[in-house]
């Protein structure tokens, strides 16, 4: 007999239900009893004991479903220390509802956000076991993350539809794909679609070199160009600013634009005169059917932790490395980020063959 505990956290992405369903059957197919509580929207849900008792039904035909069956909401890790607004002591209560159900387990899906309040109940005695979400593949310790790739089919297809646009009208289109932090969303939906012009945060951008790309196309007859912008991409005299100026100076951009493709679309169409659109995929990204990598990559990690839960190993983030499914101790990984390399062979191959990355 096993008692779970399940929830979901952060920002959605694809495959979320197809990592459930492979935890619950890897579960379900091992025991003969099994309760599942599913807390809902996230942490709150375990805060404030908002959660539901979950059967087989529930995970029958949701491999393919976006979204996640359990809802979530953002709860920001440097307030689980802070009483709410009631005076409720957080981490108590979540505590409280994990020890009130006598759960075996709680099984964490998330994002970086969520993994450091994973370790945090970890560090308050509580077995965790984390599996890694989001589309920005940015979770230090594994090699991927579900959701990347299917929202890299979603960018991807985006840019392709642009391409077709902007060689028909000869502009100049930037297309801002989702990425605050980190570029790997960007950087592999730039590639796969062919994009001229590739900006990510890890590679602060000089507008002058932007441009000489610009001009280098028309040259050799190529009156378009495309790219693909993080939504943290960032210019280079802001991003060698200490850290107060540079945050006064993007707030000042933000102030006066949506968002900084729109910024550099001006800033572009100043200088070179060209004809600029900017086109914005936004959280359609997050959204619809997982992709097949995506469906098989969840299902494996849910299985490899449901094994844990049966052999009661606890306190880790089921990874995986090298194409091989691992457990990673959360105490090594909570609070680090996997950032995008400026040197990492990716962009070396991308640079070879005539990509500008603005620097
Ligand atoms: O972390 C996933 C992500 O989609 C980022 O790529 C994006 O910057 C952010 O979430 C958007 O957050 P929200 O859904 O809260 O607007």
């Amino acid at each position: 007999m096993k008692r779970i505990g399940m929830l979901t956290s952060g920002g959605d992405c694809q495959a979320l239900n197809a990592t459930m369903r492979g935890v619950v059957k890897g579960l379900a197919n091992n025991l003969d009893e099994l309760e599942v509580y599913g807390f809902m929207n996230g942490y709150k849900g375990l805060i404030y004991g908002d959660y539901r008792m979950l059967t087989s039904h529930d995970f029958s035909g949701i491999l393919t479903r976006g979204g996640t069956i359990l809802g979530t909401s953002r709860q920001p890790f440097k307030l689980m220390r802070e009483p709410d607004e009631k005076g409720l002591d957080k981490v108590e209560a979540m505590k409280q509802n994990y020890h009130k159900l006598r759960l075996d387990c709680l099984v964490i899906l998330g994002g970086n956000g969520t993994q450091k309040t994973a370790n945090l109940l970890r560090e308050e005695g509580l077995n965790i076991i984390h599996l890694p979400k989001t589309i920005d593949n940015d979770i230090y310790g594994t090699d991927m993350t579900f959701g990347f790739y299917s929202a890299v089919d979603i960018a991807t297809n985006t840019i392709d539809c642009i391409h077709t646009t902007a060689a028909s009208h000869n502009r100049v289109f930037i297309v801002e794909v989702m990425g605050h932090k980190v570029g790997w969303l960007t950087l592999y939906a730039g590639i796969a679609s062919g994009a001229d012009i590739i900006l990510i945060p890890e590679i602060p951008y000089d507008e002058a070199k932007i441009i000489e790309a610009i001009n280098r196309r028309k040259k050799r007859g190529s009156d378009f160009t495309i790219l693909a912008v993080a939504e943290g991409a960032i210019p280079k005299e802001i991003a060698e600013l200490p850290k107060k100026e540079r945050k006064k100076a993007m707030a000042e951009i933000a102030e006066r634009y949506p968002s900084i493709s729109y910024k550099l679309a001006a800033d572009i169409q100043k200088e070179t005169g060209m004809e600029l659109r900017v086109t914005i995929p936004g959280h359609m990204q997050r959204g619809g059917s997982p992709c097949p990598y995506d469906r098989v990559l969840a299902t494996r990690l849910g299985s490899e932790a449901a094994k844990y839960i049966l052999d009661e190993d606890y306190g880790n983030m089921v990874a995986i490395v090298d194409g091989k499914i691992k457990k990673v101790p959360l105490g090594e990984v909570a609070g680090r980020l996997k950032t995008v390399d400026p040197e990492c062979q990716e962009i070396r191959d991308a640079k070879r063959i005539g990509i500008s990355f603005g620097d």
